[in-house]
């Protein structure tokens, strides 16, 4: 991942200069974490650069900023068309996109009521997060030691920046053994999802994966992968996940903005059936990816798409 490529950032309501969009170290979330965020991606269609999914992201942004007790101080409209004219301003086709609405300066006692909201936007383009390679032949994952924190302790289906510590104590410690992704366990010890996304199996011909109940962000591409599955014939099942059901798997793949649709061939060195890429997992990966590029018309309405000739008008 490079950040050389992005020129503007957008800020408060303007946009600036990337070297410009600096924040102070007395920031609340910068001791805290106490911000909320979301992960989109605008992908290269023959009708211009789209973003996918942005109405959904915007909704979970707004929802997570709500858990957490914050007012995002900027309407949606006003933020769709900051993201479309950050991403034009930019010149980009592919990218990933990072609001952040999050406690600036004012104090560090750990309520933040003094503090003002700022909110950024940031955009960069980012490659296959676990790899081209990845994609195609799949990862080797790893259970983690560290548990998925359960909806108790913290909100699992929002967005926030500080719950992103257990995401990171989980990859660190799987990639220092050498895998390419942690699996959290949630304190039931069923499977919860990766360190940053969701997990689906396939046994004969029928889909599996779990939901809020298993301490999951509710991915908007679970949520994709869903309706992809459901329409390409594929019964899907929606609750726990035991451990010996992903080894006992006919295809196993994680689905989440940064990670797309990754099959899982290992798991703690245990081959997924034959450890590559299974058929199902191939054809659902086809057809997100047709319609990320605009190229399924089923799919369209999940397209926004950035510049103001085309045919979606949003930005
Ligand atoms: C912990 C976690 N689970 C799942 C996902 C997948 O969510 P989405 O598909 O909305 O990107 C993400 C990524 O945002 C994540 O951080």
């Amino acid at each position: 991942m490079t950040f050389d490529q992005t020129k503007w950032v957008w800020r408060n309501g303007t946009i600036i200069p990337w070297e410009d969009a600096t924040t102070h170290v007395s920031s609340h979330a910068l001791h805290y974490g106490s911000g909320v965020f979301e992960g989109m991606r605008c992908y290269e269609t023959l009708d211009g650069p789209a973003v996918f999914r942005l109405e959904e992201h915007l909704d979970r942004f707004y929802q997570s900023a709500t858990v957490h007790g914050m007012v995002i101080p900027y309407q949606r409209e006003e933020l769709s068309e900051a993201i479309c004219e950050l991403i034009e301003r930019n010149g980009f086709k592919n990218c990933y996109i990072r609001p952040l609405c999050y406690y600036g300066s004012s104090s560090l006692g750990l309520h933040p009521a003094k503090c003002p909201i700022e909110l950024v936007i940031l955009v960069w383009p980012w490659a296959a997060y676990l790899g081209e390679e990845g994609l195609e032949s799949g990862v080797r994952v790893t259970v983690s030691p560290w548990m998925k924190f359960h909806s108790e302790m913290m909100p699992t289906t929002a967005k926030a920046c500080g719950q992103y510590i257990n995401s990171i104590l989980a990859v660190r410690e799987a990639v220092s053994r050498g895998f390419d992704e942690a699996l959290l366990l949630d304190i039931d010890g069923n499977v919860a999802e990766g360190s940053g996304e969701n997990l689906f199996l396939v046994k004969r011909g029928e889909l599996f994966t779990n939901d809020e109940r298993h301490s999951i962000l509710l991915g908007i591409t679970r949520d994709a992968v869903i309706q992809i599955a459901r329409d390409q014939g594929y019964r899907v099942n929606i609750g726990p996940i035991s451990l010996d059901d992903l080894l006992d798997a006919d295809e196993a793949f994680f689905t989440g903005t940064a990670a797309e649709v990754t099959p899982i061939r290992e798991v703690d060195e245990v081959r997924i059936n034959e450890g590559k890429r299974g058929p199902i997992t191939e054809l659902i990966q086809n057809v997100f990816f047709s319609a990320t590029a605009g190229r399924d018309e089923r799919y369209r309405d999940w397209l926004t798409f950035v510049t103001s000739q085309t045919v979606k008008l949003v930005c």
